[in-house]
């Protein structure tokens, strides 16, 4: 028996040394930690289950058959992360350079089956030189086989992607689908070919951090989410979404222990926002000040800075925060912010987790780039996400509300289940002045003194139509709020709609406008 456990120990050993010494110290002279450092520094301590530890690949050809290394290049099982479960696989880059087989893409697929069927989180580190070339069209098959799970996890589990290596070709897809993708500076990198291709086929001469590095996915393709200045930063980031979701798509998110008082006084919010309509402010601070202190987690921070969102609590309960930022082009919403926005607000939506807004909108972005780039069917994607949720819904509109882009964000008629609107909101069509000069041209070109009353005109215009009150008078506010009451009102909104339930027409999917 003692031998037998010897040899199981052995085995063991093998498995943990991955591909050696020599890889090991490569691996960390790159800085960057090895699949089993990464897992053991993410997971509560010694909470991980590993599977699948002695699996080796089934491949002949290239002298493979040679090159038998215990995991195949990636670990996986489960564990957890502030006690809860949660199911990871980690690429190990010092076996095959991570790059994924057949017994590889079945590892993950085992961890991917059983979340789903327990309900549980995947969190995929990614380091890995993609498609296995000696195996081939098997390789290949195994990333399909991924994807197709990734896809029917999608709204059921939720499922985030770290990218700690390289992450290229078809290899980017998985973490594409998954809800969010946190990349780490200068040691990651992802694309669909690399700088050489690029080069070869377009002349075009870039770096890889310039073509696929963090802070370019992060702030100009939006494909990363997160660009973390270091591996730990990375995981205890992903560890602190994690906090903010359910589990699965039948729970609701996890309530913590209130540690701010729920009826504290918000006029400091409301002091933010100046009382000139254009001049801009920074709608996070408002957003900080109403919910739980130290709470908001922003989420694609340098991606469509024009419109905020992020995770925070009221009261100790997850919620999903969007907000006009008219900090950045006025706040206006143009195509990113419609794709950012669409996107968290589904994932808010299929994961039970309330949406509060917070309103400052000017309108759609105007010209030809936003028009030719297709702001009308992305911007409808926005729209869209907003009316097919049916988690609760919380508005609260701070100053300007204007023309489609009132419609779209959570207002009642697409399905707001609380409506403000502060004393200094303006709900109309659009802006005075754009109004004035509609209305009124010709009386305008025929005036002694054209500015002069322009701006009475506009004067009268904000009196009658820049503020709450008709819009409260047709029931599309459901109040109009000190900015003081913000924090108290919306906490017991909350807890008011905590049973709602909303049923739509069954149907095998909508069309969202892609
Ligand atoms: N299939 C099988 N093995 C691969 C591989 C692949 N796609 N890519 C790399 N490897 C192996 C290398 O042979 C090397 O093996 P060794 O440790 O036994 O020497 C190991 O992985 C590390 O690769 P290396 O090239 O030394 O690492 P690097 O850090 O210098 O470069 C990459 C990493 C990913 C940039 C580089 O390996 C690369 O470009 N690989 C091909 C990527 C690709 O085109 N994949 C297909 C896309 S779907």
């Amino acid at each position: 028996m003692d031998d037998r456990i010897e040899e199981l120990r052995a085995k063991r050993e093998e498995a943990r040394q991955g591909g050696g010494e020599d890889r090991i110290a490569k691996q960390h002279d790159k800085g960057k930690k090895t699949a089993r450092e990464r897992i053991e520094y993410f997971l509560d301590d010694g909470s991980f289950h590993e599977f699948d530890q002695f699996r080796t690949h089934r491949n002949h050809t290239f002298g493979m058959e040679e090159q038998q290394l215990l995991t195949d290049g990636v670990v996986t099982g489960y564990g957890e992360v502030n006690g809860r479960t949660v199911f990871v696989f980690a690429h190990d880059f010092t076996v095959f350079g991570g790059s994924l087989g057949e017994v590889f893409a079945e590892k993950i697929c085992k961890v991917m089956d059983k979340a789903m069927e327990v309900g549980a989180p995947v969190v995929g580190l990614n380091d890995s030189a993609g498609a296995r070339i000696q195996e081939g069209v098997g390789s290949l098959g195994g990333f399909g086989e991924i994807f197709q799970r990734n896809v029917d996890a999608s709204g059921v589990i939720p499922q985030i992607s770290g990218i700690f290596g390289p992450c290229a070709g078809g290899a980017v897809y998985s973490p594409a689908i998954t809800d969010f993708v946190f990349m780490v500076k200068e040691t990651s990198h992802m694309f669909i070919t690399g700088p050489d291709v690029v080069e070869t086929v377009t002349g075009e001469e870039v770096s890889f951090e310039e073509l696929g590095g963090a802070v370019t996915h992060a702030s100009t393709s939006g494909a990363a989410h997160f660009a973390e200045g270091g591996e730990e930063e990375a995981l205890d980031n992903i560890a602190r979404l994690l906090s903010y979701l359910p589990q699965n798509n039948v729970e609701d998110p996890p309530r913590v222990d209130p540690w701010d008082d729920p009826d504290r006084d918000t006029t400091t919010a409301g002091e933010i926002v100046p009382d000139a309509p254009k001049k801009p402010y920074d709608a996070t601070e408002v957003v900080a000040d109403v919910v739980d202190e130290g709470s908001f987690f922003e989420v694609h921070e340098d991606f469509a800075k024009n419109l905020v969102v992020g995770f925070a609590r009221l009261d100790g309960r997850s919620v999903g925060v969007v907000a006009n930022q008219p900090r950045v082009n006025a706040g206006t919403l143009d195509i990113e912010a419609s794709e950012k926005g669409a996107r968290f607000v589904r994932f808010c939506d299929a994961f039970n987790i309330p949406i509060v807004t917070f309103e400052d909108v000017p309108g759609f972005m105007p010209g030809t780039d936003q028009e030719h780039g297709g702001i009308i069917r992305h911007g409808a994607k926005l729209l869209y996400a907003y009316a097919e949720a049916t988690v609760p819904l919380l508005t609260v509109i701070t100053r300007k509300a204007y023309g489609g882009a009132y419609c779209v964000m959570a207002s009642k008629h697409i399905g707001g289940d609380v409506n403000y609107a502060w004393p200094t909101a303006e709900i109309a069509v659009m802006g005075p002045k754009g109004a004035v000069n509609i209305l009124y041209s010709e009386e305008l070109a025929a005036a002694d003194d054209t500015e002069a009353r322009r701006q009475e005109l506009i004067d009268e215009y904000r009196e009658e139509f820049a503020n709450p009150y008709t819009a409260a008078d047709r029931g599309f506010i459901d109040a109009v709020i000190e900015p003081g009451e913000t924090r108290q009102r919306l906490i017991d909104d909350l807890e008011m709609l905590l049973s709602k339930r909303e049923d739509k027409p069954s149907k095998k999917h909508g069309n969202i406008p892609i």
